[in-house]
């Protein structure tokens, strides 16, 4: 039985701020951000956004009423967490409207939470012919004001119903995975801003990948002429080209030149949106089926979450796969978002609704928000 990624969704909060103007509020060389970096735009949410109104709207923009009643579970990747005990799934069972036969719930491992749950999927779709599952990637990326971190935050979200038959990616089932304690990445829970070692974090990162790729070929007796297209994790696109380079010299000069063209496609959506955290491999994967994708290609996706867990496997693009995404529907998100000027950015960055907040509809603009803090119970509304 086949099974894979049937149908993927996209949420980007609708205002960014731009990469050089960024660099020049900082004085810094804007070549360092766009090239030394690799970022041009970073998405920034509202005050009344988080990781349950992006969650929302990423799957709102795939769901129909055929996929709910089918749907047996429901996981939400992210580590922008609202709530230490209530999972964010949970708020979305309501928002969504879904069926409550559903098993719903929260993985939390930094960026490889929405890998987890995609492999998860893939059993539970396995054990239970004729089910789906709804696979969330949701995250706002934060490392502070004037920090080094500062151009490498972003948000958004990425939703991916996983099938029988799959219509866009069959999941192929090999598969190599590592884990170890590495204190790279961290958030701790009174923090609303990450703590990075942001070089170290490069370093284990790419070790992680060249391991699992040596895993990789032994296992499965493979080289890199059985792949055309190498998908990353990138929070930031650099971080990606990183991997991407210790291949150059090992494959051939052919090999090498067709995965770096393809790899630009796929870091295409990133640029505009920035990092976000767990969904960050699967906007590169939405921006290479957009922008280069061809049907039966064989892909290879690196996931790689700090702190750490790694993860290596492949998949096949499905014939048909572009009748499945609305491509139209996805760039016209990307293209009609307002830019904010850096001065806006810092004083919304500085917004945090307290108990007692009623947020008034009229000042929304997005489908999904946070309505209420009452009783420090976080409400939530779509606006009909
Ligand atoms: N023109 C072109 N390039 C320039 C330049 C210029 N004028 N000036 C500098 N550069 C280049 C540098 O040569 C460097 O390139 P290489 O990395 O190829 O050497 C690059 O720009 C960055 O320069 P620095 O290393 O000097 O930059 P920095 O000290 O400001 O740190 C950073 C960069 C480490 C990425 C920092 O932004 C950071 O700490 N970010 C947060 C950490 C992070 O995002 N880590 C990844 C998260 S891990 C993850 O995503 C997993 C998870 O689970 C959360």
């Amino acid at each position: 039985m086949d099974i894979g990624i049937d149908k993927i969704g996209f949420y980007v909060p609708q205002n960014y701020i731009d990469i050089v103007e960024l660099a020049k509020a900082r004085d810094v060389d804007p070549d360092k951000f766009t090239i030394g970096i690799g970022q041009d735009k970073q998405a920034v949410p509202k005050p009344y956004q988080d990781a349950v109104t992006m969650a929302a709207s990423s799957a709102d923009s795939i769901l129909t009423a055929e996929d709910k009643k089918d749907l047996g579970l429901l996981i939400v990747g992210t580590e922008s967490s609202i709530d230490e005990s209530k999972s964010t799934a949970a708020f979305l069972m309501d928002l969504l409207e879904l069926p409550e036969d559903i098993r719903a719930f929260e993985i939390k491992q930094a960026c490889f939470g929405a890998t987890a749950g995609l492999q998860s999927a893939f059993d539970f779709v396995s054990l239970n012919p004729g089910k789906k599952a709804l696979v969330i990637a949701t995250d706002i990326a934060r490392y502070g004001i004037k920090t080094p971190g500062e151009v490498t935050q972003g948000a958004g979200s990425v939703a991916m119903v996983i099938s029988e038959n799959p219509r866009i990616l069959k999941l192929e089932h090999k598969s190599v995975y590592m884990t170890r304690n590495i204190g790279d990445f961290w958030r701790p829970t009174f923090s609303k801003t990450a703590f990075a070692r942001g070089k170290f974090s490069n370093q284990v990162y790419v070790d992680f990948f060249q391991t699992l790729w040596q895993k990789y070929q032994a296992k499965f007796d493979v080289t890199a002429n059985d792949f055309s297209t190498m998908l990353f994790h990138i929070p930031y696109t650099k971080m990606g080209t990183k991997a991407l380079r210790t291949l150059e010299g090992k494959v051939s000069d052919e090999k090498y030149a067709e995965l770096t063209d393809h790899y630009q496609a796929s870091i295409k959506f990133s640029r505009e949106v920035g990092n976000l955290y767990t969904g960050s491999l699967y906007l590169g994967l939405l921006s290479y089926l957009v922008n280069g994708a061809r049907p039966n290609e064989e892909l290879l996706l690196f996931s790689y979450g700090s702190g750490a867990v790694g993860e290596l496997y492949s998949g096949q693009i499905q014939p048909g796969f572009d009748k499945a995404i609305n491509k139209d529907k996805i760039l016209n998100l990307l293209d009609n978002r307002q830019k904010m000027s850096i001065a806006d950015y810092e004083k919304m960055y500085q917004v945090e609704y307290q108990n007692g907040t009623i947020v008034d509809p009229k000042t929304v603009q997005e489908k999904f928000y946070l309505s209420e803090i009452k009783e420090n119970e976080r409400l939530y509304k779509k606006l009909n």
